[in-house]
């Protein structure tokens, strides 16, 4: 989709980080935008922002967990805004506890919003996107939908679930021969917008900058692009060393810090 100008473009997690940041890009694009978040206060300024730029946005309050205020919020949206061409699943959450002291209902909360989440907006947009054979998701994953990373094992599992719904999706469309909907499947490292605080990085893998990031992503749905590895060479260079014997590159990814940095996380209040 190279051109956004015009285009109804539906952002969830749009009250901060890279969500927020995405907002600002595309309406500098001249899109319009359907900003959705949990968070009221949030999404409110957001829409402020994207408003000053005098393109047309409503900000929505749902929590993307629950299928009903999905649902209901999307039925708002197709009356404000009409067929939505872009719908950007960004919305996600991190718990940073280590498996043993992770409750069920933990585990789950991650996986409804992280997971789940994006399957409500992408399973209820996705037909009218077919229909009109144009349009495009965007999948925000995560490195840590490729590489499993101690005290994040939920985080890990949502986040390898959107990676294989992503591909698997992709390739289905092509199948299918619905070659105008484009799939993006994100998958960034630690990005500074909060959301990771406490990390400590990796060796010679420095902590990326939000707007580097969300600017990215725009760059990428508008390519068209399969993938937006971010920082490309590190993600994909850590894919190539996934081929090495199990016990090398755990040994590999210890070394450069894997094993311990997650042990200062202390994330979102
Ligand atoms: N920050 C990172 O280091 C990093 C790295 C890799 C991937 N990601 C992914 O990028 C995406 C955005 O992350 P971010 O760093 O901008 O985080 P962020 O915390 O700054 O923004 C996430 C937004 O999602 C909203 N949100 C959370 N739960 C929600 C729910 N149930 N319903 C609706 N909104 C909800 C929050 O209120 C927040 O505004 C997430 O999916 C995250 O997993 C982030």
């Amino acid at each position: 989709m190279k051109i956004l100008a015009g285009k109804n473009i539906l952002i969830t997690g749009a009250g901060s980080g890279i969500g927020r940041l995405m907002a600002h890009y595309v309406a500098d694009e001249r899109a319009n935008t359907a900003l959705i978040d949990i968070n009221g206060a949030a999404v409110a300024k957001t829409l402020e922002e994207v408003k000053s730029r005098n393109v047309k946005a409503i900000g929505y309050v749902c929590d993307i967990s629950n299928r009903e205020s999905v649902m209901d919020t999307l039925s708002k949206i197709k009356a404000d805004f009409g067929p939505i061409d872009v719908l950007i699943n960004n919305a996600g959450t991190v718990i940073g506890k280590s498996f043993f002291d992770l409750t069920i209902d933990e585990m789950q909360r991650t996986m409804n919003i992280n997971y789940w989440g994006h399957m409500y907006f992408t399973k209820a947009l996705i037909g009218e996107m077919i229909a009109r054979n144009s349009g495009a998701i965007v999948n925000v994953a995560s490195s840590s939908g490729l590489i499993g990373m101690p005290i994040l094992s939920d985080y890990c599992a949502s986040k390898f679930a959107e990676v294989g719904f992503s591909e698997a999706l992709r390739r289905e469309l092509k199948k299918f021969k619905h070659t105008g909907v484009k799939v993006t499947c994100v998958c960034p490292y630690v990005i500074d917008t909060g959301l990771f605080k406490g990390f400590k990085p990796l060796a010679m893998n420095p902590v990326i900058k939000a707007e580097d990031a969300a600017c990215a992503i725009i760059k990428g749905l508008k390519k068209g692009k399969a993938y937006v590895m971010l920082p490309p060479l590190s993600i994909y260079g850590s894919m190539v060393l996934k081929l090495l014997p199990t016990p090398i590159f755990d040994w590999m990814l210890s070394i450069s810090g894997g094993s311990v940095a997650m042990d200062s996380f202390t994330g979102r209040k």
